[in-house]
């Protein structure tokens, strides 16, 4: 593996423009499941009955409990180790764009500037008929908007519904000039950020607790966990080049 992080290490020194594309694999390690690996949020469950406008507009109850849950889980979690090291590459001019489906603020806790949330932010909450902004409390109490009596929600992405134009656009713009690309914590299932990677003209590395699907896509593949391998570049980085 030392082989592997000292060359995304060379990588990171000779790009110009680095974009890192992470997903739920990349909080894990701040206690935060995934959705799709074996103790994931979504095993067992659903998505479709939990995460879409039609399972909020026929079962709000599911849907309420479900996010109350995630937003009470990181009440006690923070970013990790592999959070700080990607907002100090950014400020060490080694990378240049983080495009998250994580809807967790991590990244931007740690320090990361320069951030495109695809999914939204679950600590943001909004009512599903007006669009009114709401407090977190308002939304923990299981209140109703104030505008218009509708039901509120966290403002992330439901599956079926439209990423935010903005971020989407500034993601495709950064990936697109991209010399190289770490795909982290992420087994790239939902489109369409799934298919950022393609955009890229670059170096594609996957960093993932588990090989990729497609290992072919991949100019590198390095297997393991995400804090521990970006600590790992991250000393190689220090060191002088050999
Ligand atoms: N280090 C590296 N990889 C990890 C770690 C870790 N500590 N923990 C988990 N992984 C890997 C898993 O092996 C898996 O490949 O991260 C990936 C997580 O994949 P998913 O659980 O599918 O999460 P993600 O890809 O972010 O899902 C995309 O699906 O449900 C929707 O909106 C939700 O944004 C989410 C989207």
């Amino acid at each position: 593996m030392n082989a592997n992080a000292r060359q995304v290490a060379t990588y990171l020194q000779k790009s110009k423009c680095t974009v890192i594309l992470t997903g739920a694999g990349m909080s894990t390690e701040s206690g935060i499941p995934d959705f799709r690996s074996e103790n994931g949020l979504w095993h067992g469950r659903d998505p479709m009955t939990i995460a879409t406008p039609e399972a909020l507009e026929t079962d709000y109850e599911t849907f309420f409990n479900f996010y109350l849950a995630r937003l009470e889980a990181l009440d006690e979690a923070s970013p990790h180790k592999g959070h700080q090291i990607l907002a100090k590459w950014e400020e060490n001019g080694f990378t240049h764009h983080v495009a998250t489906q994580n809807v967790d603020g991590f990244h931007r806790q740690a320090g990361q500037q320069h951030i495109s949330e695809l999914h939204g932010s679950i600590q943001a909450i909004r009512c599903h008929d007006c669009n009114m902004k709401a407090s977190d409390e308002k939304f923990r109490s299981k209140g109703a908007c104030s505008a218009c009596g509708g039901r509120l929600r966290p403002d992330i992405v439901l599956f079926g519904e439209m990423l935010p134009q903005q971020e989407w656009e500034r993601s495709i713009e950064m990936i697109s000039e991209a010399e190289l690309v770490l795909v982290i914590g992420t087994s790239l299932q939902v489109a369409p950020v799934s298919q950022l990677p393609n955009l890229t003209p670059g170096q594609k590395v996957w960093i993932n607790q588990e090989a990729p699907e497609r290992e072919e896509w991949f100019d590198l593949t390095i297997q393991g966990k995400a804090g521990e391998i970006l600590t790992e570049i991250d000393q190689m980085l220090s060191q002088p080049e050999s």
